[in-house]
């Protein structure tokens, strides 16, 4: 069984996401009720949430076919006036990394959404002439990590938009029993606990352990995963006792040491610790910000009392000074 086959393929199958899930379920049969495409749907919210997940689910759900494609992948207009041809009536189209497509793709994308229609210019100069060509209604489905990295015309065109939040442990560990059963490994509870308390609220990173737990079971003898295991797999991942990887404590440590606990900015994190801006938004700071590690204030970040804690450092002034 290879990686893709974890994913649920269908609403009920789907673990989390409740509220997300109840929405689309709506708006999916009122679709089918009215035989009309669904509205354009935005997913976003960090990554290996399952924004590729529920764009296959969707489809299914309507019983159209799918095309997936994402934001940098089309660089021309024509690369997408090419793909839009060869959709069919009510098909989804789901673009990964909407944020991505240039200004020229996005204006080829606007009469498409509104419309069905795709604006061809024929002709230049004074000859020039714009014809309208029909398309089959379809559905986007746009995947990003925050909806504010759209500009505003093109989120405005999207009639749904659906925010994920990172998962419950609860949740998680509901997803690690179920893909054990899929992977034919078996699973002490307390060990499928301690994985998805893990996994920074994410059911990539649940999935991802859990394989490599299943190395460490499997290469040791056994098939069934217990907590020895688990935690010696976790300690050789460096993965430490919350769930913090490398990167996580990287960024907290250099708020704490570097910039006296904060406030920093984004940029001069990013700097310190040799990381991508975008990956500490997307990325670490969610998990950091839900832990109740860091907050962020309108000057930047700042390490809590609990990041303080977790570091087994002494806040000393920093705080004192704030309270
Ligand atoms: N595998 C990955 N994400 C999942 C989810 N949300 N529900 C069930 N299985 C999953």
């Amino acid at each position: 069984l290879q990686e893709g086959s974890l994913r649920p393929k269908n609403l009920r199958e789907y673990i989390g996401q409740e509220r997300n899930k109840e929405k689309l379920s709506v708006f999916i049969e009122a679709a089918k009720y009215r035989a009309e495409a669904l509205d354009h749907v935005l997913l976003y919210g960090p990554p290996g949430l399952g924004k590729t997940t529920l764009s296959n689910i969707i489809a299914n759900e309507l019983g159209v076919n799918i095309r997936i494609t994402s934001g940098p992948a089309i660089e021309r207009p024509g690369d997408l006036a090419a793909i839009l041809n060869t959709l069919r009536d009510k098909d989804v189209l789901f673009i990964d990394e909407i944020h991505r497509l240039s200004r020229a793709v996005e204006e080829v994308l606007y009469p498409a959404m509104e419309d069905y229609a795709l604006d061809i210019i024929i002709g230049k100069g004074s000859e020039a002439r714009s014809i309208r060509l029909q398309l089959p209604r379809f559905t986007l489905v746009g995947a990003t990590t925050r909806a504010g990295l759209l500009t505003s015309p093109l989120r405005d065109r999207f009639g749904v938009m659906l925010q994920l939040d990172l998962y419950s442990e609860r949740e998680l560990h509901l997803i690690v029993r179920r893909s054990a059963d899929i992977l034919g490994i078996g699973i002490h509870d307390d060990a499928a606990w301690e994985i998805a308390r893990r996994s920074r609220g994410t059911p990539r990173i649940v999935n991802r352990i859990l394989r490599r737990v299943r190395d460490f079971a499997q290469v040791g003898g056994s098939d069934t995963i217990d907590i020895e295991i688990a935690r010696y797999a976790l300690k050789m991942l460096d993965i430490d006792d919350s769930g913090l990887d490398k990167a996580d404590r990287r960024l907290l440590m250099a708020i704490a040491e570097k910039f006296d606990g904060g406030p920093v900015g984004v940029d001069t994190l990013a700097a310190a610790t040799g990381e991508e801006r975008g990956t500490i938004e997307d990325v670490i700071e969610p998990f950091l910000l839900q832990m109740g590690l860091i907050n962020r204030t309108p000057r930047g970040r700042v390490i809590t009392r609990n990041g303080y804690r977790y570091l087994n450092l002494d806040p000393q002034g920093q705080i004192a000074a704030d309270v």
